[in-house]
């Protein structure tokens, strides 16, 4: 566990495995007032934004809360939760709804261009794209989908380097954009604290069993595995 070790020591330390970052992992209840040294918040921010999106157009943007004064101000916002105070890091997790009507698409080819897209693609993707994300069914959906991906992928990495996490959807997202001075194509999806365990951890909840969540081939049919 890296809890309050030096950056330089902790680089010795081992980083556990996704299973047991995933078998391990608890919705924080406290966080103590440890810190998170910024290479290993560079690390859990790398692993969000190396998520995959649909035409890979990655339209999150995140915000990292870690002044007092700012989480002070963000707890206020998300119904007076403690632990937005107690986290060492807040991330706070937005869809950018106009992204790709403001250079994302061109951002996006000529990263692609730089890694081996073919021009036809490219050309293609500039006509199809628009298309696809203004007659959206559900573009919220589509926003919040992506957004949470990149969450979840920064929750895991986190919990990979040893530190505690909390996602929180406790909050009221207008007061959360006038806090972060957001603009209004951002949409609020979630909160991700991040600090070391203070206390206990809260009971373990369970889940689901598979008979229940999972089907196999259609709706209703059993996976037998
Ligand atoms: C998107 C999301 C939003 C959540 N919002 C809150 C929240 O606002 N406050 C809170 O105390 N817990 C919140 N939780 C934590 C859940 O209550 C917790 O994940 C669930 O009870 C299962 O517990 P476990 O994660 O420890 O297994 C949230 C979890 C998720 C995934």
């Amino acid at each position: 566990m890296r809890k309050k070790e030096s950056s330089i020591e902790m680089a010795n330390v081992m980083e556990k495995t996704l299973s047991q970052a995933i078998a391990e992992r608890r919705a924080t209840p406290s966080f103590d007032d440890s810190h998170v040294p910024d290479d290993d918040l560079k690390k859990i921010l790398e692993a969000g934004l190396q998520a995959p999106s649909g035409y890979n157009m990655q339209p999150w943007r995140f915000v990292v809360v870690r002044s007092e004064e700012q989480k002070r101000r963000l707890r206020a916002a998300s119904f007076n939760q403690a632990k937005v105070e107690e986290a060492a890091a807040m991330i706070v997790a937005c869809g950018d709804a106009d992204g790709w009507r403001n250079g994302d698409i061109e951002e996006m080819l000529r990263l692609g261009r730089e890694g081996g897209m073919p021009e036809n693609y490219a050309e293609q993707a500039k006509i199809n794209i628009p298309n696809y994300l203004s007659n959206h069914p559900n573009f919220p959906m589509w926003l919040n989908r992506h957004v949470m991906i990149a969450f979840t992928h920064m929750m895991l990495m986190a919990e990979v380097l040893g530190y505690d996490t909390a996602p929180m959807e406790g909050f009221e997202e207008e007061r959360v954009r006038e806090v972060l001075k957001l603009p209004l194509s951002y949409h609020v999806v979630a909160l991700l604290g991040i600090g070391h365990l203070k206390g206990s951890d809260k009971f373990y909840g369970g889940r689901f069993s598979m008979a229940r969540t999972v089907f196999a081939e259609e709706y209703g049919k059993p996976l037998k595995i």
